[in-house]
């Protein structure tokens, strides 16, 4: 039987020969996972699949692409879904939209996963996610099967591994599942490079870095990565699970700023000496309103308080456009517990987490995202030595761990501290109580005591 990612699927494209070993597994399946090499050609087949699950989809028939980030969808998927769709008569596309509409009324539009609510209530009748190791699983779970569900619809998960992450966790479930279709194809036996193009690949990377892109190995990630084996001990040990929330306890944020690279925004809890990452938020090109809010929307959904807010060192610098810090900023837009974390060398913030890690509990799915960044945070490799510099890799994941290192620093200094103040803080429950009514709950009594102390 033919099944809706199945056969004449690529019709109006020519697949390569690895292309149609991997439609070939396709055929028939509603669960797929391609996890192919850099340039393999799976972003083009996925768009394909879209494609031809619109020619032959049911009437308002809908399918989505989702990628990382919206700007990413567009980047890597749009081309080929003008190219490819545009060959089929009476097909329109709307470009603000990022939707391409197949006669009558069946639609393909493109998504991020940094706003996935856009994709909430819809039903869907397939979807494709694209770098899926980079995607918060929630996203799956929570938004997109149940829009599936209503229509008995298909899921194409495609990209290259990051590590022992959600990725690698759906791939081993998949090969144990005959319902999905699985390919792993690595560049040294797809054939889409010739051996000399692969050396030349060799020679400009780390290699590590090139036996995860191009051979597509799970666990090639660990070596140059600060915390691999500290999350690989967290995961052994039981603490990357489901982590609930402890309604007599705030929750405190670790922020990392950025613009053009993500915002990351780590939630925790301190429950006694351990610490409970609850949730974990990222996004690129929002302003801090969208912070506040998100927080807030957060906050309301989660029915808890917040306890301190810290911020990166340069939240204090004045910002050429508004004249005003981002921390001056935040505080207009109502978060009133602010700290600034003093600037420290990249080298004692690692430390400091890595002293951490064995106390941190991680949300297995709130958290996920934080988690896979963590594993993946690796030193700068060094073209010219050959060897692994001092120094982090600046990339989509350094902002996540950024946030970490962060909070690993504002529990170092609040340590020490906190016995010291104990003793002698003025603390006044009722005058203080009517200030902040979640101080009363929070975690121990030594920590309720230090933390109002700070406020001062
Ligand atoms: N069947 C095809 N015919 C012609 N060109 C193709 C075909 N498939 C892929 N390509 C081209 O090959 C290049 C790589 O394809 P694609 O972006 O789909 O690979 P990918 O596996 O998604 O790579 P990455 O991992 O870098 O995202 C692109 O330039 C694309 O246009
Ligand atoms: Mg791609």
């Amino acid at each position: 039987m033919e099944g809706p990612l199945g056969d004449h699927a690529f019709e109006c494209f020519e697949p390569s020969a690895a292309q149609l070993r991997a439609q070939t597994a396709l055929d028939g399946k509603s669960y797929g996972i391609l996890v192919c090499h850099r340039g393999f050609g799976k972003t083009v087949l996925a768009v394909n699949a879209l494609i031809l699950g619109a020619v032959q989809g049911p009437a308002s028939a809908r399918y989505a692409y989702i990628a990382p980030y919206l700007k990413q969808a567009k980047e890597i998927a749009w081309d080929a879904l003008r190219g490819y769709g545009g060959g089929i008569g009476g097909t329109r596309f709307s470009e603000s939209e990022l939707r391409c509409e197949i006669a009558p009324d069946r639609r393909i539009r493109l998504f991020g996963a940094d706003n996935a609510e856009a994709l909430r209530g819809n039903h869907l009748d397939g979807v494709v996610f694209d770098e899926y190791a980079t995607i918060n699983p929630q996203v799956w779970s929570q938004i997109i099967l149940p829009a599936l569900s209503r229509r008995q619809g298909w899921a194409l998960f495609i990209g290259t591994p990051k590590g022992h992450n959600h990725f690698h966790q759906l791939y081993e479930s998949a090969r144990r599942d005959d319902t999905w279709a699985v390919v792993l194809e690595p560049a040294s036996t797809s054939g889409v490079f010739t051996p000399e193009e692969l050396a030349r690949f060799q020679r400009g990377m780390d290699p590590d870095e090139y036996r995860q892109e191009y051979e597509c190995s799970f666990e090639a990630a660990i070596r140059g990565a600060y915390y691999a084996t500290q999350i690989e001990a967290a995961r052994a040990a039981g603490r990357v699970r489901q982590v609930p929330l402890d309604p007599t306890a705030v929750v405190d944020t670790y922020w990392d700023l950025g613009w053009d690279d993500a915002t990351a925004i780590i939630f925790a809890q301190t429950i006694g000496r351990e610490l409970h990452i609850v949730d974990y938020l990222e996004a690129r090109h929002e302003s801090l309103g969208y912070y506040a809010a998100e927080l807030d929307r957060r906050q309301r959904a989660g029915r808890y308080v917040y306890g301190w807010h810290h911020l990166p060192h340069d939240a204090n610098k004045t910002e050429l456009g508004s004249g005003k810090s981002m921390r001056e900023q935040l505080r207009t837009l109502g978060l009133q517990q602010l700290r600034v974390v003093p600037q420290a060398e990249v080298e004692e913030g690692i430390q400091a987490a890595r002293a951490l890690f064995p106390r941190v509990w991680f949300d297995e799915t709130r958290a996920a995202l934080l988690v896979d960044h963590l594993s993946a945070y690796r030193q700068e490799w060094i073209e010219r030595t050959q060897t692994y510099g001092s120094k982090p890799r600046h990339d989509e994941h350094s902002h996540g761990a950024d946030a970490f290192r962060y909070l690993a620093m504002a529990r170092e200094f609040r340590e020490p501290a906190r016995q010291q103040q104990y003793a002698t803080t003025h603390f006044d429950p009722i005058r203080d109580r009517h200030q902040d009514p979640a101080r009363r709950y929070a975690g121990s009594a030594q920590r309720f005591a230090t933390t109002r102390t700070r406020g001062r």
